[in-house]
C-alpha cells in the first residue's frame, strides 16, 4: 500500500531533503496555544509533504485531564483551523494514529513514569529505536526540573534532543543557570533554543542575498551605508497572555530574541561554511559587539486606548488580567552600535511593539547620499537615498529604492522600486518557520536554532538597558493603539537628523 506521502504530489520534498531518522515528539505543554496553532499544524504540513519520517509518533504531555482521543479531537480541529495545507483524511491518519496524549503535572514523579512508559510503549509500538526529541513550551521554571528527569531515564539506544521554547530565562543570571543545568546532562548539539523567527524564509534569505550574491557584500558597510532600521511591528495586542506579558514586556518578548538575531543577521560577517557553529559563531560576534549608547537612546512605550485598523481597542491596562497601574512595556525603540571595523558608528534604530498601525516587519539597509548628483537644481527634489529593504512579513519579498529619470522632457529624478515579490517569484507557498525549525531539530541541525553564548549575549544587553529603566518612571501610556509609537521614538532619529522610514 502506498503512503499518503507517496500518493501526495507534494512528495518532492523528499528528494530535496534527507528524512529524519524513526522518533518520538513529546511536547511538553501541549494544551497550550502554540500546539494548537503553531506545532501540530506544522506538523500535519511537514506528514502533508511527506518529511517526516515513515516511523513517527508524537506525544502531547500537559497539565490537563484529556485522553488520548480527546487529544486527537482537538488537533484535528487546530489542523482544519491553523494549517497552511488542505485537510486531507489520509494525511491526518497516519500522523493521528501515533498520537499519544499524557496527563503530566510537571513536578510529579508519577507523572514522569506515566510518560517514560508511553514513551517506551509507543517507541516500541512505531519502530523509532529510542530516538526522542523533547519540545518545551512551558516556563523556564518547568524546564531544569524536566531534562534533569529525562537524563535520568535516558534510554541506552537512540538519541535525544531537546527544542526549548523561550522566554529562555527571565535575565543574564537565570539564563546562564538554565544553561549551566542543561549542560549538566546534555551536550549543546542536542540542543536547540528555538527562535521561530530564524525559521521565516525571508529571515534565511537575507543569509543568501547577502552571501550568494557578489554585489551586496562589497558595500555592506559603513562606507556605504548611512544606518539600518530594523522594525517588528504588530498591529495585535497581548491575545489573552497578560500572565506572560506583564513579566516579560517587549523587551523580552520580542527585542531579546527576535529582533536581536535580526541585527546579528544583517550585520554577521560572512560565515566560512553554513553549518551550525560557522553561523553562530560569526552571530555570537556581533552579539558581544552590539550596545546602546545610554538611557537617553532607548525609549519605551505602552499603549493606551485607540482605533487599529479601524477597530477601537482598549489600553494595555484595561487588558483582561493586566494590573491597572502596569508599567509594563508594550513598545522599545533603540539606537544600538555594532563596535567593529565593519559597522563602527553606523547606528541600528530598531523598533517593535504592540498595537502598531499594521503588521510589518522589515529591515531596511539605508545607503549613503550619492556623493554629487550632477543635476539642475531642483531635479532630485523627490529623490530618496537608496534604501534596501528586506519585508519580512507580511508581502514577503526584497525591494530596492533607486532614483530614475521621469519620463518626458528635461530631467526630473524621482524614487522608484524594484521588487522581488516571494507570491511572484516562486510557485509555492512560504512554509511556515515552525515546520523549518522542527525538521531541522529532527534531522540534528541546529544552523537556525540559539547557541547558548549567543543567548546570553542577549541577556547582557537586555539586562543593561533594563537597569536604565529603573532609574526613572515613563508616564505610561504614551501612545495610542494604532500609531507609530510614542514620541519619544522619532525624537530619537531626529535627533541624528534622520527619521523612521515612511509608513
Ligand atoms: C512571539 C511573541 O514570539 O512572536 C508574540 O511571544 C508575538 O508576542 C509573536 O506576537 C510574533 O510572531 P510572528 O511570527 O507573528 O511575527
Amino acid at each position: 500500500m502506498s503512503t499518503a506521502a507517496e500518493q501526495n504530489p507534494l512528495a518532492e520534498g523528499l528528494r530535496l531533503r534527507r528524512r529524519p531518522d524513526p522518533c518520538i515528539l513529546v511536547i511538553f505543554g501541549a494544551s497550550g496555544d502554540l500546539t494548537s496553532k503553531k506545532l501540530i499544524p506544522a506538523l500535519y504540513s511537514l506528514a502533508f509533504r511527506g518529511l517526516l519520517p515513515e516511523k513517527f509518533g508524537i506525544i502531547g504531555a500537559a497539565r490537563s485531564d484529556e485522553s488520548d482521543d480527546d487529544f486527537r479531537d482537538r488537533m484535528k480541529q487546530a489542523v482544519k483551523d491553523h494549517a497552511r495545507d488542505p485537510f486531507r483524511d489520509e494525511v491526518w491518519e497516519q500522523l493521528a494514529g501515533g498520537m499519544r496524549y499524557v496527563t503530566l503535572d510537571f513536578a510529579d514523579e508519577q507523572g514522569e513514569d506515566l510518560l517514560r512508559e508511553k514513551v517506551a510503549d509507543l517507541g516500541r509500538e512505531r519502530g523509532t529505536g529510542g530516538n526522542c526529541v523533547y519540545y518545551f513550551a512551558v516556563p523556564p521554571s518547568a524546564i531544569a526540573t524536566l531534562v534533569a528527569k529525562i537524563a535520568e531515564r535516558r534510554p541506552t539506544e537512540g538519541w535525544i534532543r531537546l527544542i526549548i521554547e523561550k522566554p529562555f530565562g527571565h535575565d543574564l543570571a537565570s539564563a546562564e543557570a538554565l544553561n549551566a543545568e542543561i549542560k549538566q546532562h546534555f551536550a549543546e548539539n542536542e540542543v536547540f533554543r528555538i527562535d521561530h523567527y530564524l525559521g521565516k524564509e525571508t529571515v534565511q534569505n537575507m543569509l543568501a542575498l547577502r552571501f550568494a550574491n557578489g554585489i551586496f557584500e562589497p558595500i555592506w558597510n559603513r562606507q556605504f551605508i548611512d544606518h539600518v532600521q530594523i522594525t517588528v511591528a504588530e498591529s495585535i495586542g497581548i491575545e489573552g497572555r497578560a500572565g506572560y506579558y506583564e513579566q516579560a514586556g517587549a523587551i523580552r518578548d520580542i527585542f531579546q530574541n527576535h529582533l536581536l538575531q535580526l541585527v546579528a543577521i544583517t550585520a554577521m560577517e560572512p560565515p566560512i561554511d553554513f553549518t551550525a557553529d560557522s553561523v553562530r559563531n560569526e552571530k555570537v560576534k556581533v552579539l558581544k559587539s552590539l550596545h546602546t549608547p545610554g538611557p537617553k537612546h532607548v525609549v519605551r512605550g505602552q499603549y493606551g486606548p485607540g482605533f487599529v485598523e479601524g477597530e477601537e481597542v482598549r489600553g494595555y491596562r484595561e487588558e483582561d488580567g493586566v494590573a491597572p497601574g502596569s508599567m509594563t512595556d508594550t513598545f522599545v525603540a533603540a539606537k544600538l552600535y555594532v563596535d567593529n571595523w565593519r559597522w563602527a558608528d553606523t547606528p541600528f534604530y530598531v523598533r517593535m511593539g504592540k498595537r502598531l498601525a499594521r503588521r510589518e516587519t522589515t529591515i531596511a539597509i539605508q545607503f549613503k547620499r550619492a556623493p554629487h548628483p550632477p543635476f539642475e537644481d531642483g531635479a532630485a527634489e523627490g529623490l530618496r537615498p537608496n534604501v534596501l529593504l528586506i519585508h519580512v512579513q507580511p508581502n514577503e519579498g526584497i525591494s530596492l529604492a533607486i532614483g530614475a529619470k521621469v519620463p518626458g522632457q528635461g530631467m526630473t529624478i524621482r524614487t522608484v522600486h524594484m521588487d522581488f515579490l516571494y507570491g511572484g517569484a516562486f510557485r509555492e507557498g512560504l512554509p511556515d518557520a515552525y515546520e523549518r525549525l522542527i525538521l531541522d531539530a529532527m534531522l540534528g541541525d541546529a544552523t537556525l536554532f540559539t547557541r547558548s553564548d549567543e543567548i546570553e549575549e542577549q541577556w547582557a544587553l537586555v539586562d543593561a538597558i533594563v537597569a536604565f529603566w529603573q532609574r526613572d518612571r515613563p508616564s505610561f501610556p504614551n501612545y495610542a493603539a494604532g500609531t507609530w509609537g510614542p514620541t519619544a521614538s522619532d525624537d530619537l532619529l531626529h535627533r541624528d537628523g534622520r527619521s523612521w522610514r515612511r509608513h
